[in-house]
C-alpha cells in the first residue's frame, strides 16, 4: 500500500475529500491515507495554519491531497497554500483546462495546460508600508528559478506530446523581471528544436483566449499570470468546480482543486466534488498508479455524460448522490482499461539551475532614494548635488516630475529621487551621501544602489524619461 498524505482543509473540503476516499475505495486503489490537517480550523485550534507535522509527512510519502483552506483577506495568517509551496519547493503548477463529456460550454475541445511558476513573483509577499499612504510589494523573478520552470515546462510538453509551449509575459513594460522570465525561456528552448516555442504579452492572451482558444497548447506563466489566466481557462471548460491541478517539485507533489473552500456552500452537500476528483487522478498518474487513474476518469466522464450534475452545473444531484453516481458507473466498468491517454504525466526530468553569476563586474553608479514629502503643492527640497553624485531625476508614483515640465498628475506623499554619479562609486560613497541627507533631515525609507554593466543600465527608467 503506498502512503499518501491527505489534508482535507476547510469549508467544502471535507465534503469533496469525503468523496474521493469513498471512490478510492470503491475503486480498491492500494493507497493507505495519512490524514493531516492544514487551514482555519486547524489555526483556530492549535494556533498554526500548518503544523510541521503536516509538511514533515508530506517529506514523508511525498505526495499529498489537499482539499481547499481558507486565508483570511488583508489579515490574519498567511495562506497555507503558498507556504506548502514555498516550504516544499514545490515550484511547478499544472493547471489543465480540458473540455469535459456532457459539459455545455462556450467552446467544444478545449485542451490547454496551463504550468504557472509558484514560488516567485509578487508572491513572496515582500511588501512594505512606504508611507501611510503607499504600499510596494516586491515582484521577484530569478534566472534560475525562471531556469526551474522553463525546464519543467519544455520537459512536460515533451513528456505529453505536445507540440507548443507558449511563454507568457509583459516584458514590453516590466523589461527586466518579464525581461529575465523571457530570455530564459528562449535559452532553454534551444534544447528543443523539435517543440514549438513562441511568446505572447499576457493581456493580448487574455483577449485571444476568449476569441480562439483553440490556438494554445501548453503556456508557462510567472506566478501572478498564472494564477490570473489559470482561472480563466477553468471559465472556458465550466469552471472552478472542475479544475484540477498539481504543485510540483524535485521529490515532492501537492495535488489540489484550484477552487477555494466555498464558504457559500459548505456543510449544505452542494459541492462539486469534480476538480478534486480530477485533482486525485493527476496524483494516482503521477504515482504510476495509471489504471486505477484510467477506470476512475472513465466513470467520472461517463456520470457527467449521463447528465448526473451537481447545483453548480445546472444540475440537482448532491455531492454524495452525484459520488454514487461515480461508484455506480466504477463497478460497471469490470476490467481495467488499458493506458491510452497518457497526458499530464507531471513526473519528468529535472535539470540543475545554473549557478549565480557575480555581478564583480557591474558599477555602482548611483542611487535611487526613496523619500517621504508631505507638501504635494511642491517638489521635495533635495541637494542638487551631494559629493559626487548629482540628482537626475525624480518620479511620482513612477511618473517623471523633475526636471522640468512637471506633468499635472495626482502626487501622493512618496518620491523616487534618482542621484547618479559620472564615474564609479564605492559602497562607502553611498554610505556617506545617506549620512549626509540624513543630515539635512531628509526623511528617507528606502534606498536602491544603481550599477551599469558596461554600457547596460541595470535599473529602470520612469515613465517619461
Ligand atoms: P472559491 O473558489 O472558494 O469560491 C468561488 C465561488 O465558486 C463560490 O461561489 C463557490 O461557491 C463556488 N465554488 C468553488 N468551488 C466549488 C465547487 N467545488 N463546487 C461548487 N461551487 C464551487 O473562492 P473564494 O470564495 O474567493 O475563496 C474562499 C476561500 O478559499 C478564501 O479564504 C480563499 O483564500 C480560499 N482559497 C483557497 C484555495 C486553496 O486552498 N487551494 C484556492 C482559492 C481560494
Amino acid at each position: 500500500m503506498k502512503k499518501v498524505v491527505l489534508i482535507k482543509g476547510d469549508g467544502i473540503g471535507k465534503e469533496i475529500s469525503d468523496s474521493v476516499i469513498k471512490i478510492f475505495e470503491a475503486c480498491q486503489v492500494p493507497i493507505e491515507w495519512d490524514i493531516k490537517e492544514a487551514g482555519l480550523e486547524c489555526y483556530e485550534k492549535y494556533g498554526t495554519p500548518l503544523p510541521e507535522e503536516t509538511l514533515n509527512a508530506i517529506r514523508q510519502h511525498k505526495v499529498a491531497l489537499k482539499g481547499p483552506t481558507t486565508t483570511p483577506i488583508g489579515t490574519g495568517h498567511k495562506s497555507v497554500n503558498v507556504t506548502i509551496r514555498k516550504s516544499l519547493e514545490l515550484f511547478a503548477n499544472v493547471r489543465p483546462s480540458k473540455t469535459l463529456p456532457g459539459i455545455n460550454t462556450r467552446f467544444g475541445n478545449i485542451d490547454i495546460v496551463v504550468i504557472r511558476e509558484n514560488i516567485e513573483d509578487t508572491y513572496g509577499a515582500i511588501e512594505n508600508m512606504q508611507t501611510p499612504d503607499v504600499a510596494q510589494t516586491l515582484r521577484i523573478i530569478t534566472k534560475q528559478g525562471s531556469f526551474m520552470i522553463h525546464s519543467f515546462a519544455f520537459e512536460y510538453t515533451k513528456k505529453n506530446n505536445r507540440k507548443k509551449l507558449t511563454c507568457v509575459h509583459k516584458a514590453n513594460i516590466q523589461k527586466m523581471s518579464d525581461g529575465l522570465f523571457l530570455q530564459t525561456f528562449r535559452e532553454v528552448a534551444q534544447k528543443y528544436p523539435e517543440i514549438q516555442a513562441d511568446d505572447i504579452i499576457v493581456d493580448n492572451l487574455c483577449m485571444q483566449l476568449v476569441t480562439h482558444p483553440e490556438k494554445f497548447d501548453v503556456l508557462v506563466l510567472p506566478n501572478i499570470f498564472g494564477d490570473i489566466v489559470s482561472d480563466l481557462c477553468a471559465g472556458l471548460v465550466g469552471g472552478l468546480g472542475l479544475a484540477p491541478s498539481g504543485n510540483i517539485g524535485k521529490n515532492l507533489a501537492v495535488f489540489e482543486a484550484v477552487h477555494g473552500s466555498a464558504p457559500d456552500i459548505a456543510g449544505k452537500n452542494l459541492a462539486n466534488p469534480t476538480a478534486f476528483i480530477l485533482s486525485s487522478i493527476m496524483m494516482l498518474k503521477h504515482i504510476g498508479m495509471k489504471n486505477y487513474a484510467q477506470k476512475i476518469e472513465q466513470a467520472l466522464f461517463n456520470t457527467l455524460k449521463a447528465g448526473i450534475f451537481t447545483k453548480d452545473l445546472g444540475g440537482n444531484y448532491s455531492t454524495t448522490e452525484f459520488t454514487d453516481h461515480i461508484i455506480k458507473e466504477l463497478n460497471k466498468l469490470q476490467t481495467y482499461i488499458e493506458i491510452v491517454n497518457k497526458e499530464h504525466e507531471s513526473k519528468v526530468e529535472f535539470f540543475d539551475p545554473p549557478k549565480p553569476t557575480p555581478s564583480s563586474i557591474w558599477k555602482i553608479v548611483g542611487l535611487d532614494l526613496f523619500v517621504e514629502w508631505n507638501e504635494v503643492d511642491k517638489l521635495p527640497e533635495l541637494p542638487e548635488k551631494e559629493g559626487k553624485l548629482e540628482l537626475k531625476m525624480i518620479s511620482n508614483r513612477g511618473t517623471r516630475i523633475y526636471p522640468p515640465p512637471v506633468p499635472e498628475i495626482l502626487m501622493v506623499n512618496w518620491y523616487r529621487c534618482r542621484y547618479l554619479a559620472n564615474e564609479e562609486l564605492e559602497l562607502k560613497e553611498i554610505v556617506e551621501f545617506l549620512k549626509n541627507v540624513t543630515e539635512k533631515g531628509i526623511k528617507w525609507m528606502h534606498v536602491e544602489v544603481l550599477r551599469k554593466q558596461d554600457n547596460k543600465e541595470m535599473f529602470s527608467k520612469a515613465q517619461g524619461e
